[in-house]
């Protein structure tokens, strides 16, 4: 097959991350292989301290593994220099973390804004480019307000369109709803899913919560370090209480 687009976004091929070393070795991720494919919606579930977030970390070029080959575009990420690493997040990679993270002196637009800085824009190109992504995630009417004055689901809006802000290829959303309550959880995971339904990024969603990890189209699951066996989401509220 030569068409791109059949070509996996990620590939990983025994990825390990080791912490610590000897008797304190902790295997945070341990021999993974997995594909991911471009707009591809993907659910990593997990309990606490099975590896997701240091697995997310590698996908997103922030940290580097201890064994393993990580193919993104077919580019092995392990190998990277870090300035090429660091360029590779800029242009292809969103972040979004359950703390939303968002700078609280500024407005829910100019949030947006400061994640399109390094694209030379003139100053009408990016008005529209903030109103575009704020439209996206639903929030146009909010642009002017600050983050305290936003609820916690309308911050995590925000913090999505910032993180779509540079066309990534693919969202890495760490536990984007555990700062939210379920009913609201549950609308952020639905908007990245139409996200990636509509305008074509993968998404990587973390959670420890079953019955989000039940509205996924693909499920996989960690325990101490390891991926298990593909689960259904059925399989998965039934093993895993909430
Ligand atoms: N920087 C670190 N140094 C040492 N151990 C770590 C570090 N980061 C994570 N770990 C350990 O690696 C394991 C996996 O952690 P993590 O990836 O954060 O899991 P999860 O996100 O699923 O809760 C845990 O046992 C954790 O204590
Ligand atoms: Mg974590």
């Amino acid at each position: 097959m030569t068409d791109l687009m059949l070509q996996p976004l990620f590939e990983l091929r025994g990825v390990s991350r080791y912490y610590g070393g000897g008797t304190r070795e902790v295997r945070a991720v341990d021999a993974i292989d997995l594909r991911i494919d471009p707009g591809e919606f993907l659910v990593v579930a997990g309990p606490s301290g099975s590896g997701k977030t240091t697995l997310l970390q590698l996908l997103g070029a922030l940290d580097r593994p201890t064994e393993g080959e990580i193919l993104f575009e077919r580019r092995d990420l392990a190998r990277l220099p870090d300035a090429e690493l660091t360029q590779l997040r800029l242009e292809t990679i969103g972040f979004v973390f359950q703390q939303f993270n968002l700078i609280p002196t500024l407005t829910a637009r100019q949030n947006v804004e400061v994640a399109l800085a390094p694209q030379r824009l003139s100053r009408s190109e990016r008005e529209d480019r903030v109103s575009e992504l704020l439209e996206a995630v639903g929030l146009g009417p909010r642009g002017e307000h600050l983050p305290s004055e936003l609820s916690g689901g309308e911050q995590q809006r925000v913090s999505i369109a910032r993180a779509l802000a540079n066309r990534p290829r693919i969202l890495l959303a760490d536990e984007p709803t555990g700062n939210l309550d379920s009913a609201t959880g549950e609308e952020i995971v639905a908007l990245l899913r139409s996200i990636s339904d509509q305008r074509g990024e993968a998404v990587v969603l973390i959670t420890h919560d079953a019955s989000i990890a039940a509205r996924a189209g693909r499920v996989v699951r960690m325990q101490d370090g390891r991926l298990l066996e593909p689960v259904t989401p059925a399989d998965l509220t039934e093993a895993t209480p909430v």
